[in-house]
């Protein structure tokens, strides 16, 4: 049964803010987490969030991306900053207010809210009324549905940052991108006033150097390549010019991943955007890595993995910083061809072709992304381990304005697709069993959808 909790955040501000807003209630429906390891209670009466700063605005909720924290954090207790708490990390709808007359959103504007920012419950997803920053928050393209709207953000954000910020990845040749590694350096310096958080300043400062940074041309090795995540650096990387190397499950998600689309049941002329340069099966992980290594060789130095430390494990045998029998891959030999006595005075000399390959210029180091964990110990000589800066993007309005508008570009012109929708289930009491499914393991390759019905939301005029 439904529990009726007292208002815990005072509407009033809210309402006073925005004499012209539309109809937004006092109180709302939210999904509230009593404890770890319970399920989660719907509750009503529940006050609508107050904004708190001229750069927040409130969203209606129309449609909830889920994610794998939302069941994570309940079942193994952590990313619980305060009970009871508000889960749910990205969600599409409507801006119900936005008091800054001057701003990009208006009320109205169909958007999507990114919920990075895990420790406020303001502006957890699974409630009706959202409190968001601007620059977390993005405009959908009408050609875009509430429903995937609601999947692309968290992805996007993980994917973006572990790219442009751990990889160095400049995506300034990409409908006018971020160069993310340049725009948080240039925050360090003395005339800027945004202070880089001291848990990821080393990542962001030092994390890689500019003459390591990924370029065009580069490969990137992608572990897990089912995930959202996954769907979306495979599509950043290629658009900024990378080639992808993605490991999966080739029985269930190859097809798909090598450009069969359901929608359109036929492949499809041109590649999309999501098919990897090279696609290799995932179930046995040793083999995949030599695949890797012959393939690609010393020139494979990014690496990303979505899973867990195990394949983390993996993918770091198949850069170019580990040891073992890995040269790099060549075309297949052939003869020198026959010097004519004319060319004889011109061939150049042993001597200045081995100066040239014995440069005493340093190897540039291998790097490895772990969204979800990293090998153990210390990485091996030539080698650097990231974790995604992530915080960046709440933390950091200049990053998450950057990262949003650039969305809002990328969703509009069609370059960026958004991740598949698995399922859409109904109504706040419907994530429960949503996330047992995820629990399960039987939502794999998209988001499922939780569509807050428009009878749900109780509307009183103010
Ligand atoms: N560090 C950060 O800031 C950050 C940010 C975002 C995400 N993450 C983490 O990164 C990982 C990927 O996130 P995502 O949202 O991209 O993933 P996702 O799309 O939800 O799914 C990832 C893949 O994991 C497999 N899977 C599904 N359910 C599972 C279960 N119950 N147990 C084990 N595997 C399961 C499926 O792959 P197969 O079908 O191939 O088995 C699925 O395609 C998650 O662990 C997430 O918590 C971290």
């Amino acid at each position: 049964m439904a529990d009726q909790t007292t208002p815990t955040l005072a509407a009033a501000a809210v309402s006073a803010s925005s004499p012209s807003s539309p109809a937004v209630p006092s109180s709302q429906r939210v999904l509230l987490l009593h404890a770890p390891k319970q399920p989660y209670h719907v509750t009503h009466d529940y006050a609508v969030p107050a904004l708190a700063h001229g750069r927040e605005l409130l969203v209606r909720t129309r449609a909830i991306g889920l994610n794998p924290i939302d069941w994570k954090a309940p079942d193994f207790n952590f990313g619980l900053p305060e009970l009871p708490y508000i889960a749910g990390r990205e969600l599409a709808g409507d801006v119900a207010i936005n008091t800054d007359a001057a701003s990009r959103l208006q009320t109205g504007d169909r958007v999507l809210a990114i919920s990075t920012d895990y420790r406020d419950l303001r502006k957890g997803a699974y409630q009706e009324y959202v409190v968001a920053w601007d620059y977390n928050t993005v405009r959908l393209p009408r050609h875009v549905s509430y429903e995937a709207g609601a999947t692309v953000g968290v992805a996007f954000v993980a994917a973006v940052l572990a790219l442009g910020v751990n990889l160095g990845v400049d995506f300034s040749g990409v409908e006018d991108g971020p160069d993310l590694l340049s725009l948080v350096r240039s925050l360090s310096s003395s005339s800027s006033s945004t202070a880089l958080p001291a848990d990821i300043r080393d990542e962001c400062l030092s994390g890689i150097a500019e003459t390591d940074r990924a370029r065009p041309g580069d490969w990137l090795a992608i572990w897990g390549a089912s995930s959202t995540s996954a769907h979306m650096a495979i599509q950043l990387a290629r658009l900024a010019g990378l080639r992808v190397a993605a490991v999966v499950d080739t029985a269930k998600h190859g097809l798909r991943l090598a450009g069969h689309t359901d929608s359109f049941q036929s492949f499809s002329s041109s590649s999309p955007s999501w098919q990897p340069d090279l696609l290799v099966d995932s179930h046995d992980p040793e083999r995949a890595v030599s695949i890797l290594r012959a393939s690609l060789g010393t020139k494979l130095r990014f690496g990303f993995d979505t899973r867990g430390r195990d394949t983390a494990t993996s993918l770091l045998q198949a850069l170019a910083c580990s040891p073992g029998e890995k040269k790099a891959p060549s075309n297949p030999p052939s003869p020198p061809a026959t010097p004519r006595t004319s060319d004889a005075g011109t061939t150049p000399a042993i001597e200045s072709l081995s100066l040239s390959s014995s440069s005493t210029a340093p190897s540039p180091l291998s790097h490895l992304v772990g969204l979800t964990g990293l090998p153990k110990g210390a990485p091996p000589p030539g080698g650097v381990f990231h974790n995604v800066p992530i915080k960046l993007f709440h933390e950091v309005p200049e990053v998450g304005e950057a990262l949003s508008l650039w969305l809002e570009k990328l969703l509009g012109s069609g370059r960026l697709v958004p991740p598949v929708v698995v399922g859409v289930d109904s109504g706040l009491e419907s994530i429960n069993a949503a996330l047992d499914r995820m629990r399960a393991g039987e939502i794999s390759g998209g988001r499922l959808v939780v569509r807050l019905e428009e009878n749900s939301l109780e509307e009183i005029t103010v």
